[in-house]
Protein backbone atom coordinates (compact mmCIF):
# COMPACT_ATOMS: atom_id res chain seq x y z
CA UNK A 1 0.00 0.00 0.00
CA UNK A 2 1.02 3.44 -0.81
CA UNK A 3 0.61 6.37 1.87
CA UNK A 4 2.36 9.56 2.32
CA UNK A 5 2.15 12.64 4.88
CA UNK A 6 3.11 16.04 4.73
CA UNK A 7 6.42 16.72 6.63
CA UNK A 8 7.34 20.38 6.63
CA UNK A 9 6.98 22.26 2.96
CA UNK A 10 6.75 18.18 1.53
CA UNK A 11 4.93 15.44 1.03
CA UNK A 12 6.80 12.12 1.92
CA UNK A 13 5.69 8.98 0.29
CA UNK A 14 6.00 5.50 1.83
CA UNK A 15 5.49 2.12 0.53
CA UNK A 16 3.75 0.22 3.72
CA UNK A 17 3.51 -3.94 4.17
CA UNK A 18 2.35 -6.29 6.54
CA UNK A 19 3.38 -9.75 7.02
CA UNK A 20 0.68 -12.67 7.95
CA UNK A 21 -1.19 -12.35 11.48
CA UNK A 22 -1.02 -8.95 13.70
CA UNK A 23 2.31 -6.98 13.83
CA UNK A 24 3.54 -6.80 17.42
CA UNK A 25 4.94 -3.44 18.79
CA UNK A 26 8.75 -2.57 17.89
CA UNK A 27 7.99 -5.61 15.08
CA UNK A 28 8.52 -2.71 12.25
CA UNK A 29 11.27 -2.46 9.49
CA UNK A 30 11.90 0.93 7.75
CA UNK A 31 13.88 -0.09 4.09
CA UNK A 32 15.94 2.95 3.11
CA UNK A 33 16.78 2.87 -0.87
CA UNK A 34 20.14 2.87 -2.76
CA UNK A 35 21.42 5.73 -5.54
CA UNK A 36 19.64 6.23 -7.99
CA UNK A 37 16.02 4.32 -7.23
CA UNK A 38 13.05 4.46 -5.29
CA UNK A 39 11.43 2.54 -2.49
CA UNK A 40 10.06 0.43 -5.36
CA UNK A 41 13.41 -1.87 -5.01
CA UNK A 42 12.30 -2.96 -1.67
CA UNK A 43 9.42 -4.75 -3.55
CA UNK A 44 10.71 -7.92 -3.33
CA UNK A 45 10.96 -7.83 0.34
CA UNK A 46 7.53 -5.78 0.66
CA UNK A 47 6.26 -8.91 -0.80
CA UNK A 48 8.14 -11.36 1.65
CA UNK A 49 7.45 -9.43 5.09
CA UNK A 50 7.47 -12.50 7.53
CA UNK A 51 4.66 -12.94 10.13
CA UNK A 52 4.25 -10.56 12.74
CA UNK A 53 6.28 -7.72 11.15
CA UNK A 54 5.36 -4.33 9.19
CA UNK A 55 7.41 -2.96 6.70
CA UNK A 56 8.10 0.53 5.57
CA UNK A 57 9.94 1.75 2.61
CA UNK A 58 10.15 5.97 2.38
CA UNK A 59 10.61 7.54 -0.70
CA UNK A 60 13.79 9.56 0.23
CA UNK A 61 13.39 13.11 -0.22
CA UNK A 62 12.89 13.93 -4.35
CA UNK A 63 12.90 10.52 -5.24
CA UNK A 64 10.11 8.18 -6.29
CA UNK A 65 7.39 9.78 -5.20
CA UNK A 66 8.32 12.10 -2.35
CA UNK A 67 8.61 15.75 -3.28
CA UNK A 68 12.00 17.83 -3.39
CA UNK A 69 10.79 20.97 -1.70
CA UNK A 70 12.79 23.81 -1.94
CA UNK A 71 16.04 23.02 -3.87
CA UNK A 72 17.97 25.76 -1.88
CA UNK A 73 17.59 24.00 1.16
CA UNK A 74 20.54 22.82 2.42
CA UNK A 75 21.68 18.33 1.75
CA UNK A 76 22.76 16.36 3.99
CA UNK A 77 22.62 12.44 5.32
CA UNK A 78 21.14 14.58 8.44
CA UNK A 79 18.26 16.29 6.26
CA UNK A 80 17.26 12.50 5.05
CA UNK A 81 17.15 11.10 9.09
CA UNK A 82 15.12 13.67 9.95
CA UNK A 83 12.65 13.04 7.70
CA UNK A 84 12.83 9.38 8.68
CA UNK A 85 12.10 10.47 11.99
CA UNK A 86 9.22 12.46 10.52
CA UNK A 87 7.80 9.56 9.68
CA UNK A 88 8.10 7.55 12.54
CA UNK A 89 6.60 10.37 14.43
CA UNK A 90 3.58 10.00 11.86
CA UNK A 91 3.31 6.94 12.55
CA UNK A 92 3.77 6.65 16.18
CA UNK A 93 6.51 4.33 16.15
CA UNK A 94 8.57 4.26 18.98
CA UNK A 95 11.34 1.82 18.09
CA UNK A 96 12.16 0.04 14.56
CA UNK A 97 14.77 -2.20 12.91
CA UNK A 98 16.37 0.43 10.00
CA UNK A 99 17.48 -1.22 6.93
CA UNK A 100 19.72 0.93 4.79
CA UNK A 101 21.20 -0.52 0.92
CA UNK A 102 23.96 1.88 0.22
CA UNK A 103 22.80 5.64 0.63
CA UNK A 104 19.90 4.14 2.36
CA UNK A 105 22.95 2.64 4.99
CA UNK A 106 24.53 6.57 4.77
CA UNK A 107 21.16 7.37 5.95
CA UNK A 108 21.29 4.97 8.66
CA UNK A 109 24.45 6.14 10.02
CA UNK A 110 22.86 9.23 10.02
CA UNK A 111 19.75 7.92 12.29
CA UNK A 112 22.49 6.08 14.54
CA UNK A 113 24.06 9.57 15.35
CA UNK A 114 20.76 11.64 15.31
CA UNK A 115 18.16 9.19 16.94
CA UNK A 116 20.12 5.94 18.29
CA UNK A 117 17.22 5.42 20.74
CA UNK A 118 14.89 4.94 17.80
CA UNK A 119 16.54 1.94 16.62
CA UNK A 120 15.88 -1.71 17.92
CA UNK A 121 17.70 -3.30 14.95
CA UNK A 122 19.97 -2.34 11.90
CA UNK A 123 20.85 -3.46 8.59
CA UNK A 124 23.34 -2.54 6.35
CA UNK A 125 22.99 -3.94 3.45
CA UNK A 126 25.96 -3.21 0.62
CA UNK A 127 27.32 0.40 2.41
CA UNK A 128 30.37 1.65 3.86
CA UNK A 129 30.86 3.75 7.11
CA UNK A 130 33.72 5.72 5.30
CA UNK A 131 32.89 8.55 4.30
CA UNK A 132 34.06 10.27 0.44
CA UNK A 133 37.87 10.54 -0.30
CA UNK A 134 38.83 13.37 -2.31
CA UNK A 135 38.31 10.90 -5.97
CA UNK A 136 34.90 10.10 -4.92
CA UNK A 137 34.23 13.49 -4.29
CA UNK A 138 35.25 14.95 -7.37
CA UNK A 139 33.69 11.76 -9.12
CA UNK A 140 30.01 12.95 -7.62
CA UNK A 141 31.26 16.73 -9.15
CA UNK A 142 31.85 15.14 -12.15
CA UNK A 143 28.66 13.04 -12.45
CA UNK A 144 26.06 15.76 -11.81
CA UNK A 145 27.88 17.76 -14.36
CA UNK A 146 27.51 15.15 -16.86
CA UNK A 147 23.81 14.91 -15.79
CA UNK A 148 23.10 18.58 -16.21
CA UNK A 149 24.82 18.48 -19.88
CA UNK A 150 22.71 15.27 -20.83
CA UNK A 151 20.35 14.29 -18.42
CA UNK A 152 19.82 10.29 -17.46
CA UNK A 153 19.59 8.38 -20.64
CA UNK A 154 23.25 8.91 -21.63
CA UNK A 155 24.27 7.67 -18.35
CA UNK A 156 22.02 4.97 -17.60
CA UNK A 157 23.37 2.30 -18.80
CA UNK A 158 27.18 2.96 -17.05
CA UNK A 159 24.92 3.40 -13.78
CA UNK A 160 22.90 -0.13 -14.37
CA UNK A 161 26.11 -1.77 -14.83
CA UNK A 162 28.04 -0.61 -11.44
CA UNK A 163 24.70 -1.01 -9.38
CA UNK A 164 24.60 -4.56 -10.56
CA UNK A 165 26.41 -7.71 -10.39
CA UNK A 166 28.28 -9.78 -13.53
CA UNK A 167 25.08 -12.71 -12.75
CA UNK A 168 22.34 -10.63 -12.85
CA UNK A 169 23.62 -8.52 -16.33
CA UNK A 170 24.34 -12.16 -17.80
CA UNK A 171 21.10 -13.95 -16.90
CA UNK A 172 18.54 -11.11 -15.50
CA UNK A 173 16.75 -9.18 -18.01
CA UNK A 174 13.99 -8.38 -16.19
CA UNK A 175 15.70 -6.99 -13.08
CA UNK A 176 18.19 -5.18 -15.90
CA UNK A 177 14.79 -3.49 -17.12
CA UNK A 178 13.25 -2.72 -14.08
CA UNK A 179 16.59 -0.92 -12.15
CA UNK A 180 17.10 1.01 -15.72
CA UNK A 181 13.45 2.19 -15.54
CA UNK A 182 13.96 2.92 -11.91
CA UNK A 183 16.69 5.12 -12.61
CA UNK A 184 15.10 6.94 -15.51
CA UNK A 185 12.20 7.79 -13.08
CA UNK A 186 13.86 9.51 -10.54
CA UNK A 187 14.05 13.39 -11.03
CA UNK A 188 17.54 15.45 -10.97
CA UNK A 189 16.55 17.66 -8.33
CA UNK A 190 16.70 14.37 -6.38
CA UNK A 191 19.83 13.14 -7.59
CA UNK A 192 21.87 16.29 -7.40
CA UNK A 193 20.61 16.89 -3.88
CA UNK A 194 21.78 13.13 -3.43
CA UNK A 195 25.17 13.67 -4.72
CA UNK A 196 25.76 16.69 -2.18
CA UNK A 197 24.59 14.78 0.23
CA UNK A 198 26.50 11.94 0.12
CA UNK A 199 29.74 13.91 -0.77
CA UNK A 200 29.80 16.18 2.26
CA UNK A 201 28.72 13.19 4.16
CA UNK A 202 30.48 12.42 7.61
CA UNK A 203 32.99 9.21 8.09
CA UNK A 204 30.62 6.56 10.57
CA UNK A 205 33.45 4.49 11.54
CA UNK A 206 33.63 5.76 14.94
CA UNK A 207 30.23 5.02 15.52
CA UNK A 208 30.59 1.25 14.67
CA UNK A 209 32.30 -0.12 17.92
CA UNK A 210 29.06 1.95 19.72
CA UNK A 211 26.15 0.57 18.21
CA UNK A 212 24.61 -1.57 20.70
CA UNK A 213 21.85 -2.60 18.82
CA UNK A 214 21.50 -6.21 16.71
CA UNK A 215 22.96 -5.60 13.35
CA UNK A 216 22.97 -7.63 10.02
CA UNK A 217 25.63 -6.75 7.52
CA UNK A 218 24.42 -8.07 4.29
CA UNK A 219 26.85 -7.78 1.11
CA UNK A 220 26.68 -8.87 -2.43
CA UNK A 221 29.02 -11.36 -3.19
CA UNK A 222 29.67 -9.55 -6.68
CA UNK A 223 29.06 -6.10 -5.68
CA UNK A 224 31.70 -3.88 -7.24
CA UNK A 225 30.89 -0.49 -5.17
CA UNK A 226 31.04 -1.74 -1.77
CA UNK A 227 32.74 -5.05 -2.20
CA UNK A 228 32.96 -8.21 0.13
CA UNK A 229 35.98 -6.67 2.33
CA UNK A 230 34.88 -3.54 3.12
CA UNK A 231 31.61 -5.55 4.83
CA UNK A 232 33.32 -8.16 6.36
CA UNK A 233 35.73 -5.08 8.13
CA UNK A 234 32.58 -3.28 8.88
CA UNK A 235 30.87 -6.43 10.90
CA UNK A 236 34.23 -7.08 12.63
CA UNK A 237 34.35 -3.58 14.19
CA UNK A 238 30.28 -3.64 15.20
CA UNK A 239 29.88 -5.65 18.42
CA UNK A 240 28.09 -9.09 18.06
CA UNK A 241 26.74 -8.17 14.43
CA UNK A 242 26.06 -11.04 11.82
CA UNK A 243 27.26 -10.90 8.25
CA UNK A 244 25.24 -12.50 5.60
CA UNK A 245 26.98 -12.79 2.03
CA UNK A 246 24.56 -13.29 -0.92
CA UNK A 247 26.11 -15.36 -4.07
CA UNK A 248 25.41 -14.52 -7.51
CA UNK A 249 24.12 -10.56 -6.11
CA UNK A 250 25.56 -7.37 -6.57
CA UNK A 251 25.41 -4.04 -4.89
CA UNK A 252 21.64 -4.49 -5.27
CA UNK A 253 21.46 -7.83 -3.41
CA UNK A 254 17.61 -7.55 -2.23
CA UNK A 255 16.75 -7.06 -5.55
CA UNK A 256 18.92 -9.14 -7.08
CA UNK A 257 19.26 -12.41 -4.95
CA UNK A 258 15.45 -11.83 -3.12
CA UNK A 259 15.37 -15.43 -2.05
CA UNK A 260 18.58 -15.43 -0.42
CA UNK A 261 18.23 -11.86 1.48
CA UNK A 262 14.49 -11.95 2.44
CA UNK A 263 15.95 -15.89 4.03
CA UNK A 264 18.64 -13.47 6.05
CA UNK A 265 16.50 -11.09 6.84
CA UNK A 266 13.72 -13.18 8.23
CA UNK A 267 16.35 -14.90 10.45
CA UNK A 268 17.94 -12.16 11.96
CA UNK A 269 14.53 -10.20 12.58
CA UNK A 270 13.51 -13.89 14.31
CA UNK A 271 16.31 -13.43 16.94
CA UNK A 272 15.64 -9.39 16.91
CA UNK A 273 11.90 -10.88 18.15
CA UNK A 274 13.17 -12.94 20.56
CA UNK A 275 15.60 -10.54 22.63
C1 LIG B 1 24.14 3.71 -3.85
O1 LIG B 1 23.92 2.62 -4.39
O2 LIG B 1 23.37 4.21 -3.03
C2 LIG B 1 25.39 4.44 -4.24
O3 LIG B 1 26.20 3.60 -5.00
C3 LIG B 1 26.13 4.95 -3.05
C4 LIG B 1 27.32 5.78 -3.42
O4 LIG B 1 27.42 6.24 -4.55
O5 LIG B 1 28.17 6.01 -2.52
Amino acid sequence: MRSDFRHGDRVVSYLDAAGPGPSAPGQTVVLLHAFPVAAETWRPQLEAVPAGWRFIAPDLRGFGQSEVGDPAAPASMEGYARDVVGLLDHLCLDRVVVGGLSMGGYVAFALQRLAPERLAGLVLADTRAEADDETARANRDRMAETLAQGGLVPAVESMVAHLLGPTSLRSRPDVVRRVRELVLAQPLGAIYRALRSMKSRPDSTSLLAGITCPTLVVVGAEDLITKVEIARDMHARIPGAELAVIEEAGHLSNLEQPVAFNAALAAFLMRVACR
